[in-house]
């Protein structure tokens, strides 16, 4: 089959891990017989630098009108700016927005190979396979208002978290039909004792509960879900929450698959678009060096090829590749081994 794929690189190591993550899929292409076309365009710093803007018109059209985006990572000291007017970020949650992605499916899945890459007690870890669902196009990040003002000399700031009861309602289900493939629990973490919002999206969770009873449904508050994650993290299945909870309960949840470096993500839209990246970010630090985790993004790669092209079995090939290469003892510098990106990768693709 044929697909058009756009890629968007970004900044820092985010060059580094696409090119990667193209490699492997062209590998898969060869292997399978199907046809990648990849489209490469400027998004966040990269796109601040050539035409003054994170995301251009051209480059979100050429986003929305791909059968899936492969996303690098965007941002750097550069354009850390507070007085900025455009910043990396802006173009991420643009995009985001403007492709409709509004369920990020970020999955945790420790591999056992790589248990003492993480600071908890090995046998907290066992049997650890969860999968986030993070509401992505609403909650603080979008609200209006969004602004600052002085008043009476004193500097005011205001962030405006609101949800409409349709947002809950399609990553809730959403949730639920992930969760009847796997072990059938869903936690929806909230903060209904305080806030407004979440009392709606409790309310929401339950209704969808009762449609769903073949499913457990918990309803946990945003601080104790913090500290079960870990605590007990193999009690957790699926777990959906709003845009920010989720943004920070996600980075607590890589501390468990040992390196920030091997989290991949899907952004999933109503129709097959999707996004797909890794949770890491640009690591400005190691930038250019050539000793990035790929598997991230090539683990991104698969999720796209299963969640946007139905390619099941060149998605697991890839997964099981990974797998596969771990238990070999294959690691990158943040798991404490020595291959460079493009060795680690090689040795994905000989698995393959
Ligand atoms: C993430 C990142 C982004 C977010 C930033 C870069 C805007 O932290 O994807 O988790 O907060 O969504
Ligand atoms: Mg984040």
């Amino acid at each position: 089959m044929n697909f058009t794929i756009t890629l968007l690189p970004g900044d820092g190591i985010g060059p580094e891990v696409i090119a990667e993550a193209v490699r492997v899929l062209d590998v898969v292409a060869g292997k399978y017989n199907h046809r990648f076309n990849f489209i490469e365009r400027l998004m966040g710093g990269c796109s601040i630098d050539r035409y003054g803007s994170s995301l251009t018109d051209e480059t979100l059209a050429d986003c929305q009108s791909a059968d899936a985006v492969l996303l690098g990572a965007v941002g750097g000291p550069k354009w850390d700016d507070p007085a900025a007017k455009d910043r990396p970020e802006r173009g991420l949650l643009a995009l985001r927005k403007g492709l409709g992605v509004f369920a990020n499916l970020r999955p945790v899945k420790v591999y056992p190979a790589l248990a003492d890459s993480s600071p908890l007690k090995p046998e907290q870890l066992q049997g650890v396979d969860i999968l986030v669902v993070r509401e992505l196009t609403g909650g603080l990040y979008f609200g209006q208002p969004k602004t600052r003002e002085t008043m009476n000399g004193r500097v005011r700031a205001v962030d405006t978290l609101e949800y409409y009861d349709y947002e809950i309602r399609r990553v809730v289900e959403l949730a639920f039909s992930l969760a009847k493939g796997r072990r059938k629990k869903v936690t929806s973490v909230d903060k209904a004792n305080v806030l407004e919002s979440s009392r709606l999206w409790r309310q929401i969770a339950a209704q969808v509960g009762g449609e769903n009873p073949e499913v457990e449904l918990e309803h946990t508050l945003v601080d104790t879900a913090a500290m079960r994650l870990i605590t007990a993290p193999a009690r957790l299945d699926v777990v959906v929450t709003e845009n920010m909870f989720g943004d920070i309960l996600t980075d607590e949840a890589s501390v468990l698959a040992g390196s920030m470096g091997m989290l991949p993500s899907a952004s999933l839209s109503e129709s097959a678009l999707g996004l797909y990246e890794p949770v890491h970010g640009s690591a400005p630090d190691i930038a250019g060096q050539g000793i990035a985790n790929p598997l991230g993004a090539i683990l991104s790669a698969a999720l796209m090829l299963r969640h946007s092209f139905h390619l099941e079995r060149e998605a697991s090939s890839i997964e099981n590749a990974v797998d596969a290469a771990l238990n070999a003892g294959c690691r990158t510098a943040d798991l404490g081994g020595t291959l460079s990106t493009r060795r680690m990768t090689d040795e994905i693709i000989s698995r393959i």
